[in-house]
């Protein structure tokens, strides 16, 4: 029954005449459509929509909704892409009628709490990178990364410096490469040496007078902090170009060291990695971003200006500014989500965030390093990449067999094949919301798949709805609509 409502499509399901609510008959003139619609834009018969009672409608979605793994229901292990849980409190912040029932189109004298929320964001943001301005305007990480380094070539262009180039580790997000080639940059790619740090005389031999910036993310993506980057971003300043940090990984260092005070001139944050809010399907998430004094003048308007009254407004962000690069104020609710959980926490609960996370990565890694390779160390931030090369070598079991299979116990599947340098990579954040209870589990989970037999794991998840998609035609051909 679960499995026929959730699997067919509503109109499957319709049977003709069925109704969740019959309307009274209308008793009010109708209105003329031929004003309100031409008549070329009007269908020309009934459209045929699904026809259901209301029991049926609310099952499918809510069957539906149940087969899917989320991070309400189950652990949530994805290193990089991370999905901490979402504390209910905040949700339930950024839904009260004041703030959710807010129109962006209100005059600034009517909206002066959000002014002010949003105001103290940028402030709070600012303070915890160690940087002077913070933008809230960019929608998601890669939209700050992208407007950050518009803001870079911006402040090149006034120097009058022909700067082309960004360098880019072998191990960064695919999305800092692809931003910098939006922003109208040459991309050049740094090694990392074997033991996964920044290789710095690969960086020193590409660094030049063209060289705009160069964008490292710190922890890595490794889950490894990069400890040489005061040498780093001593290299690159001597150079005359800009570190980017790319901040996703905040989560580990939060409240015990700052962007800007080892190096960074300009960064993004993830508020739904760091800041706990939701990501889901894509977004809408958040990706502000936080730069030195220099870039300020730069940042996209309109700002948020405090008067000496103390009263908020939006003003005209000067004609250095890159301009616009969302609607509005950026996507509110997830900032008012990071703003709750920054209040919330204040400064010693973000550092003992910070500290949990990385106590959770380690204590993970610390029992599983006897059944897989971790090619980049005994330690980590607060994540770290797995190989399974070696099963694949020995028994030609894959990182996605792996992945698949934990899906029958429970667990969502960690990040694979990312970062590219790691073979077979199985990348695992835990985050520092789950308990000990929760990775044990895991723990045990992930050490009986490892010795499962190699049947078992080529045909998982054996559990679950639907098996083993095809991925790349289900990327390149989606079949959205119903014929
Ligand atoms: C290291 C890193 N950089 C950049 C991004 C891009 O962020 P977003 O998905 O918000 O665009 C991510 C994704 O979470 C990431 O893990």
């Amino acid at each position: 029954m679960r499995n026929q409502q959730a699997t067919q499509l509503l109109f499957e399901l319709s049977r003709p005449g069925r109704r969740a609510a019959r309307m009274p008959a209308c008793d009010v003139p109708k209105a003329d459509l031929g004003e309100l619609l031409p008549e070329q834009h009007r269908a020309k018969r009934p459209l045929p929509l699904p026809e259901l009672a209301e029991p049926d409608i609310v099952r499918h979605f809510t069957n539906l909704s149940t087969l899917n793994m989320s991070v309400d229901t189950h652990f949530y292990p994805l290193g990089s892409c991370t999905m901490k849980y979402n504390p209910k409190r905040n949700e339930r912040l950024a839904s009260l009628a004041g703030i959710a029932g807010l129109h962006p189109y209100q005059p600034d004298a009517t909206v002066q709490g959000m002014l002010q929320l949003l105001y103290e964001l940028e402030r709070m943001l600012g303070e915890i990178a160690g940087l002077e301005a913070v933008s809230l305007q960019p929608a998601a990480g890669a939209h700050g990364e992208l407007t950050a380094l518009m803001v870079a070539a911006a402040y090149f262009r006034e120097l009058g410096q022909q700067r082309t180039k960004v360098l880019v580790p072998d191990s960064a997000h695919g999305t800092n490469p692809a931003s910098a080639a939006m922003a109208g940059f040459d991309v050049v790619t740094v090694k990392s040496t074997a033991t996964g740090y920044v290789d710095q005389a690969d960086l020193v031999d590409k660094l030049d007078e063209h060289v705009a910036v160069f964008m490292i993310t710190n922890p890595s993506t490794l889950g490894m902090f990069e400890r040489r980057i005061g040498p780093i971003a001593e290299a690159v300043h001597a150079k005359g170009g800009l570190i980017y940090l790319d901040g996703a990984n905040m989560n580990a260092i939060l409240g015990i060291t700052r962007p800007g005070d080892f190096g960074a001139d300009m960064m993004h944050y993830n508020p739904h990695k760091t800041f706990s809010g939701p990501h889901g399907g894509g977004g809408p998430g958040a990706g502000p971003i936080a730069v030195t004094a220099a870039l300020a003048p730069y940042l996209p308007g309109p700002r948020i200006y405090r008067d000496e009254d103390g009263a908020f407004s939006l003003v005209d962000a000067g004609p250095r500014s890159i301009g616009r690069v969302r609607s509005f104020f950026g996507n509110v609710g997830v900032l008012v989500r990071a703003y709750c959980y920054i209040l919330t926490h204040g400064p010693d609960g973000l550092r003992q965030i910070a500290e949990n996370a990385v106590l959770n990565a380690n204590y993970v890694l610390s029992q599983l390093k006897d059944v897989v390779d971790v090619p980049q160390g005994e330690r980590c931030m607060h994540e770290f990449v797995a190989s399974a090369a070696r099963l694949k070598a020995e028994k030609g079991v894959s990182a996605m067999d792996v992945a698949k299979r934990l899906l029958d116990f429970g667990f969502h599947a960690p990040t694979v094949y990312f970062p590219l340098i790691v073979p077979e990579a199985l990348m695992i954040e835990p985050t520092e919301t789950e308990s000990k209870e929760t990775l044990d589990e895991f723990v045990a989970a992930l050490r009986q798949v490892l010795d499962e037999q190699v049947d078992t794991l080529k045909e998982a998840p054996h559990t679950t709805m639907c098996s083993r998609p095809n991925e790349v035609q289900a990327a390149r051909q989606p079949v959205v609509s119903w014929s």
